[in-house]
């Protein structure tokens, strides 16, 4: 806890009352008498931001953030009941053997901007879309999203390609954080409520354990949870099934080119979307998309890898307009969708869909 002694206000300090008591040295049980309690956020714990919603406008005059150094001597700036938590939630971690750090948790629309830059010179722009949220709709501007980090054998482990490698160290802080009122965000498999990948160093605080173990206990996502969730994605069930071709995260860039058509199908809901399986994708059907893409780009990159998925959607009950594609208040069961891409940090195109 000794860190609590090095926190100051980061935002407010010229207002805060905190830290002219702080100066006077009346700020502790041990001052001039007076106990002056330290700053509070006026701000909704359960302020939802995502690729829909954006930080509220109001929201950097009213959280209250606090300041100290990691372990590797690097600036952290977090919302100040959330690293209170989190001191809490690390405590009790060291007492099972497990030691993290933060990494970052506020991050301004400018530090966030230089992630997007640094991460797609890094690591591409595929993956950019995945893992790292557009400045202005990062719930790392509320204060609230912190980034842990492994620290094993004394030596941190903070690149997202590492930490990967030990889910049963993140399994062991998963199961601990509701009751410290944090939420795993960015669970796996969810990336069609979240619009991310699977995250397991990225933690929400919403200031209260009974409302986390609820969406805990529950594998929800906090869309789920608050009803927020894509009105054309309510309820699906996204199954990544088994795969030696790909990992979960080309699973979920090709579900979002998928997405990105199925939207504007205006009233279709998808039900169930499922990966065709490694024996969909092989020769025969790489060879498929690439006669698609000779027909309509000749001149494009030839597609070495290739993906399906099936899907079952139900369309709108409203009536439709003479000539429509769809039969409407219909389920189509197995519907399938074919994409194709150029090495495997390309993006991937659909290229057609349908009965197959
Ligand atoms: N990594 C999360 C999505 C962010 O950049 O806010
Ligand atoms: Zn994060």
């Amino acid at each position: 806890m000794a860190k609590l002694m090095n926190r100051r206000t980061f935002i407010k300090v010229s207002a805060s009352a905190w830290a002219a008591a702080l100066m006077a040295g009346c700020a502790s049980p041990q001052g001039q008498g007076t106990t002056v309690e330290a700053p509070q956020s006026n701000i909704d714990y359960m302020t939802l931001v995502n690729k829909q919603h954006k930080l509220p406008d109001t929201w950097e005059d009213e959280v209250e953030i606090v300041h100290f150094k990691n372990t590797e001597d690097w600036d952290v700036d977090v919302e100040a009941k959330a690293y209170d938590a989190y001191l809490k939630l690390k405590d009790d971690l060291e007492a099972e053997g497990v030691f993290v750090d933060l990494d970052s948790a506020y991050r301004s629309v400018a530090a966030q901007q230089k992630i997007v830059d640094e991460f797609t010179e890094k690591y591409g722009e595929e993956y950019v879309k995945l893992y790292v949220a557009v400045p202005g709709f990062s719930e790392h501007h509320t204060g609230l999203a912190l980034d842990l980090f492994l620290i094993i054998d004394g030596k941190g482990v903070y690149y997202n390609e590492d930490m990967v490698k030990y889910p049963e160290i993140w399994e062991k802080i998963h199961a601990k954080l509701a009751d410290y009122g944090f939420i795993l965000r960015y669970l796996p498999g969810k990336k069609i409520f979240t619009g991310y990948s699977y995250e397991p160093w990225h933690i929400r605080y919403l200031d209260d354990p009974e409302v986390a173990h609820e969406i805990m206990d529950a594998g929800l996502t906090f869309e789920e949870y608050l009803d927020e969730v894509e009105p054309c994605v309510a309820g699906c069930v996204a199954d990544y099934g088994v795969s030696d071709l790909y990992a979960e995260s080309d699973m979920d860039s090709a579900l979002e080119a998928i997405l990105s058509t199925f939207r504007g199908w205006e009233g279709c809901v998808m039900q169930r979307i499922s990966f065709a399986g490694d024996d969909a994708c092989g020769a025969e059907e790489i060879d498929y998309v690439n006669e698609l893409r000779e027909a309509n780009e000749p001149d494009s990159e030839a597609f070495d890898q290739a993906i399906v998925f099936e899907s079952d959607f139900h369309t709108s009950s409203e009536e439709q307009a003479e000539g429509a594609v769809w039969e409407p208040d219909t389920n189509y069961e197995g519907w399938t969708w074919h994409l194709g891409r150029t090495g495997a940090d390309g993006g991937w195109k659909l290229m057609t869909w349908g009965y197959a």
